[in-house]
């Protein structure tokens, strides 16, 4: 609204398309609606506005809220962006009284004010999806405990794991997620209501009083940086990026676990698709999509930065800009936690597909170095001889446990039954002794842990 009567001329309509947000920003309508109603009362406390203006203000806005809330909210063609359209329709019903909740305030602090409240909301909502979803795949990794599966290196089948000590690796990938959350709702928590344009206003405010009113737990100490600052919309892009790239790991594993070469596991059918062509064919599309989602909230994080890198201070239209990324980040990384969340619940793992191909004796082999190391080896030595019966019974397509004692002592004298016992009842998971490692006690330590963490 300022300065609209400097210009005699109209807006052209290129300009319009270019330059108004109300297209996108009407989304910031319940945050603007609730700043202005805690603005509009400290203005009358403060003796700033009349106090029956206040109240003329605070009614309106609520009528407004209501406007909103049930769709009936009239935009008009001239509306730039939300605010404006908020201060024009509040004016048509309340009167040129509605010309006073401007006071002491620019768009620039207001803008920003709406945008924090608006990362702090969703913030806290991811917080809590993030939680729930960690809980179904605690849930799961309690369910699936100690079922053997191989674990990877370079998608190279390497040592053996419990698929619950697998499924706990997410939870602690989810736990960061959640503590990055709750770090973006806090840096989100200053408020930058009160810095106007850029210098501060010329009214003696009650910023703190504001601040109570909406949630916000400090002020921004200096006006120009909170005009300026759109940190906390970069920390909730790259909080989301981060997490989307987690949620894109555990699609792309069900992608594969779902294929008849693993065999792994079975989305349910609310969660796949079929095809139009191969009737036989049941599609992992969510767990596609949680894979493929990843860079594009990179691709937020990314154009934000790019907005806002070499940029003078303080505010600059530039910074329009970071809604379209913010609300498609929040968009995308909402769905996403609740689809990931509805497949693990009813997703199935095949006990008998993760066994076969956990028992791949090959998978003992560090199990059979660390043997010789306990009879005195130095590992590196181990390591060889390991590799020489490997490579023996690999050149004849036999396992390992079918090679003889003269195969064994050939490579080593240290190697007598104690192999074949080894290699004969899968103890080589439950070797896996060390705090956080996959023996089912250390499964179990850890999964209370992991559920101490989400309580
Ligand atoms: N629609 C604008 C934005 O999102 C609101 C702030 C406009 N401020 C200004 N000085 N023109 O950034």
């Amino acid at each position: 609204m300022s300065g609209r009567s400097r210009f005699g001329e109209a807006r052209h309509e290129g300009f319009r398309a270019l330059n108004d947000s109300i297209s996108f920003d009407w989304r910031l309508s319940p945050y603007d609606v609730d700043q202005s109603i805690a603005h509009a009362e400290m203005l009358a406390a403060q003796g700033i506005i009349p106090a029956q203006d206040g109240e003329r203000l605070r009614r309106g806005l609520e009528q407004v809220r209501r406007e909103l809330g049930e769709g009936s909210f009239p935009f008009a063609d001239g509306d730039e962006d939300i605010h404006m359209a908020i201060e024009r329709r509040l004016t048509e019903i309340v009167g040129p009284v509605g010309g006073r909740l401007h006071t002491a305030r620019s768009r620039n602090d207001q803008v920003a004010t709406d945008v924090a409240m608006f990362v702090r909301a969703h913030a806290q909502d991811a917080v809590e999806r993030i939680r729930r979803l960690a809980t179904t795949l605690a849930d799961q990794a309690e369910r699936h405990l100690d079922w053997p599966m191989p674990g990877y290196t370079h998608m190279q089948r390497a040592q053996p794991v419990y698929l619950g000590h697998h499924l706990l690796a997410y939870v602690w990938m989810l736990l960061r997620d959640r503590a990055r959350f709750a770090a973006v709702a806090e840096a989100a928590g200053t408020m930058p209501l009160g810095a106007g344009a850029l210098a501060g206003v010329n009214f003696d405010t009650d910023r703190r009083a504001v601040a109570a009113a909406l949630g916000f737990s400090a002020v921004a100490e200096n006006s120009i940086d909170a005009v300026s600052n759109r940190d906390f919309v970069l920390d909730y892009l790259a909080a989301a990026a981060t997490c989307a790239t987690h949620l894109s790991r555990l699609g792309a594993e069900i992608v594969l676990w779902s294929t008849e070469e693993y065999g792994f596991c079975e989305v349910s059918d609310a969660w796949a698709s079929g095809s139009s062509i191969m009737p036989q064919k049941k599609n992992p599309d969510a767990a596609e999509l949680l894979r493929a989602k990843a860079p594009r909230l990179v691709g937020n994080l990314t154009a934000l930065y790019g907005v806002m890198h070499g940029l003078p201070l303080t505010y600059n239209k530039d910074m329009q800009e970071d809604k379209e990324p913010l609300f498609d980040s929040c968009d995308t990384l909402e769905l996403c936690l609740d689809a990931a969340d509805g497949m693990l619940q009813t997703i199935r793992f095949s006990r008998e597909r993760l066994a076969a191909a956990a028992a791949d004796q090959f998978l003992a082999a560090t199990d059979v170095a660390d043997l010789l190391v306990r009879r005195g080896m130095p590992f590196r030595e181990a390591h060889g001889i390991v590799a020489g019966l490997v490579r023996r019974a690999l050149a004849d397509g036999r396992r390992l446990s079918d090679l003889t004692r003269e195969d064994l002592a050939a490579q080593s004298e240290l190697l007598d039954d104690e192999f074949y016992r080894l290699l004969g009842d899968g103890a080589w998971l439950e070797s896996k002794v060390s705090e956080g490692g996959t023996s089912v006690a250390r499964v179990r330590e850890q999964l209370a842990r992991a559920r101490a963490a989400l309580a």
